[in-house]
């Protein structure tokens, strides 16, 4: 009987005639000749309830993405007696049960760094969009409006702010790195694993606490992962410390923000502005209140996922593939969760940070 290696990617229609958009249903991320040749049956689904359940029984080899996640739940993982290896194209595992996951012993592998750049990038972008009120000036063109003053009255420099970012790993370290030229106030941020003197030094930022992060800045942008202490860090207890007027960019998990506290936090104007591109779930339903709330620079889960982060986490998930059925170690710095331990240690927090 032959193995099975199933991925969970979006259906992308039209779209998919890119041949460089690897990462949907028709392009398979380019694994199909290589897993076919290796043995395997490989079965390619958008469906992440029904049709995925009933593959679980004899698959080997998981694929999901962080863009259109398979959520594998501790039931899912139960039902998946073979299952070895759960491959993340893209950075972020949260979708997956780590700690059943370590329970049955299966191997939970990312691509690090394939989109990290891409993210750092799409996070600079935000912040400026809602620092210098950019959506609202380009929804009055369309319009066929012109009112200055309205678009002024609510504009500002990033240059002086004080900015700061909740995780200084790769991304958020990138964030900074690209701010630094901006001449911000200060470039601030909270982590539990800090960065050396001399990367800290490169970009002049200061490590503080979480609390102080939130009382001190005009902006902060999120970057850590999602686990057991980040779910709803931003909740209405947190929102009443912050700055009022600040600008909040989340690129990393949608759930790290409580979604209703947030609501209230922008309607009453302690969150001036709100943008990322991560929701809880995804796809976000169409009556979710991120969409509607004012003064929102939201978009679908993409900032990973440019055609450069593409072809690096295809070549990516085949590494990490090759390396498993060739008996090679895998990367560490790849390696989530392997032998009922977590090697990443970003996603375990040791007491408050
Ligand atoms: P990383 O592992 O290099 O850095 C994460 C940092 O967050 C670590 O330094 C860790 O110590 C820190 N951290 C963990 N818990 C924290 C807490 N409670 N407070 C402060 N810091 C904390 O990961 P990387 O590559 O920078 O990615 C970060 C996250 O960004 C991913 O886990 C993923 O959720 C998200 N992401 C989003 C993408 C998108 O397309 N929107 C694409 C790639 C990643």
């Amino acid at each position: 009987m032959s193995r099975k290696a199933v991925a969970v990617l979006y259906e992308a229609g039209n779209s998919a005639k890119e041949p460089r958009l690897l990462g949907c249903k028709e392009n398979e991320l380019g694994l199909r000749s290589f897993l076919e040749s290796r043995g395997f049956k490989f079965v390619v689904l958008s469906d992440k309830e029904k049709l995925l359940d009933k593959e679980l029984a004899d698959t080997e080899i998981l694929i999901t993405t962080p863009f259109h996640p398979a959520y594998v739940t501790a039931e899912r993982i139960q039902k998946s007696p073979k299952l070895k290896l759960c491959v993340t194209a893209g950075v972020g595992s949260d979708h997956i049960d780590l700690h059943a996951a370590n329970k049955a012993k299966i191997t939970v592998a990312e691509v690090t760094g394939s989109n990290v750049v891409s993210v750092a990038e799409h996070v600079v972008m935000q912040i400026l969009a809602l620092v210098r009120n950019y959506l609202p000036a380009y929804t009055q063109v369309i319009k066929g409006e012109w009112d200055v003053a309205a678009i002024a009255k609510d504009a500002f420099d990033l240059e002086g702010k004080v900015v700061g970012t909740v995780g200084v790993g790769r991304i958020g370290y990138r964030v900074l790195q690209r701010l630094k030229p901006f001449d911000c106030k200060e470039l601030l941020y909270s982590d539990y694993q800090p960065l050396d003197p001399q990367r800290e030094a490169a970009i002049g930022a200061k490590r503080v606490t979480f609390e102080e992060l939130i009382k001190r800045c005009d902006v902060i942008t999120v970057n850590c992962p999602l686990h057991d202490s980040t779910r709803d860090l931003f909740n209405k207890e947190v929102f009443d410390k912050m700055k009022k007027g600040m600008y909040l960019v989340n690129t990393a998990r949608g759930a790290i923000v409580n979604r209703d506290a947030l609501v209230e936090a922008v309607n009453s104007g302690i969150v001036r502005a709100y943008a990322g591109d991560v929701w809880y779930p995804q796809p976000a339903p169409k009556d979710h209140p991120w969409r509607t709330m004012p003064r929102h620079g939201m978009t679908p889960h993409y900032s990973g996922t440019t055609l450069d982060a593409q072809k690096r986490y295809a070549d990516g998930t085949k590494d990490i593939i090759q390396r498993y059925l060739d008996g090679v170690p895998q990367k560490k710095e790849d390696l989530i969760v392997e032998n009922g331990e977590f090697i990443n240690k970003s996603y375990v927090q040791p007491g408050k940070v």
